[in-house]
């Protein structure tokens, strides 16, 4: 793992920035992205600069079971508002939240996993340790599955909707097998309310119970924080 640590997330950005530039000049051009704030600056960073997504292909990482893309807090909205309606990419992939089997969907999504090896995969991660929504206590073999959140993380995710019971209980999550698969990994995260997973996936035991620390199996991680989120290390 390599541990990078920022004054801000912005600086954080910039980094990212030249990773994935890096990245599509050598010709590599699957990316898996993520959702959520933290890489809300990257994206921001992407859309102004002069990189060519258009060849390239986005696969995320889930989405919340019942609401559609057309809902303001959907991933499939967030996705369109900050990168792809600005910056086009050849192809875009995000599960279905409105999927009416299930099953049926988590097998498409499997399948353009398997013919999309991803070159560089975005993550942030959750205050319980989460990775895409992949909750504490997920196989590590798991491939996408619909999962029950937490209810630390319905807490969590709260701050984006109007209500409580507006959060869905449900989404579909790429696997950890999955996020695995790509050849080199970017987590972030920022904030002091990130410090204690941060910490114990870089220090701790590896362990479902932590999904983040799985990473530290993983031959080619770019761990990215900012001051606060890097605050517990020891
Ligand atoms: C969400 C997403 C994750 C994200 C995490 C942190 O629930 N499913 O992919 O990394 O929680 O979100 P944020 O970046 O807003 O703190």
């Amino acid at each position: 793992m390599e541990i990078k640590i920022f004054k801000n997330a912005n600086d954080a950005a910039k980094t990212v920035e030249t990773i994935f530039a890096k990245t599509l000049k050598s010709g590599d051009e699957v990316f898996g992205l993520a959702t959520g704030s933290t890489p809300e600056t990257t994206y921001a960073r992407l859309v102004t600069s002069d990189l060519d997504f258009s060849n390239a292909t986005a696969i995320n990482l889930d989405e919340y079971y019942g609401l559609n893309s057309d809902h303001p807090q959907s991933y499939a909205y967030f996705m369109n508002k900050h990168l792809f309606n600005k910056k086009p990419f050849k192809h875009t992939y995000i599960p279905n939240g409105i999927a009416e089997d299930p099953q049926a969907e988590i097998d498409r999504y499997n399948k353009i996993l398997e013919e999309n090896p991803r070159n560089l995969q975005i993550l942030g991660i959750g205050t319980n340790g989460h990775i895409g929504f992949n909750e504490p206590g997920t196989d590590f073999a798991s491939k996408t599955q619909l999962v029950n959140l937490t209810e630390e993380t319905i807490e969590a995710n709260q701050r984006f909707f109007k209500k409580r019971e507006d959060v869905p209980k449900q989404a579909f999550s790429m696997g950890i097998d999955s996020i695995l698969d790509a050849d080199h990994i970017i987590l972030m995260a920022f904030g002091e309310n990130k410090a204690d997973a941060v910490k114990d996936m870089i220090e701790g035991p590896v362990t479902e119970l932590l999904p983040a620390s799985i990473l530290q199996k993983h031959n080619h991680v770019t761990i990215i924080l900012d001051e606060d989120a890097a605050s517990k290390l020891s």
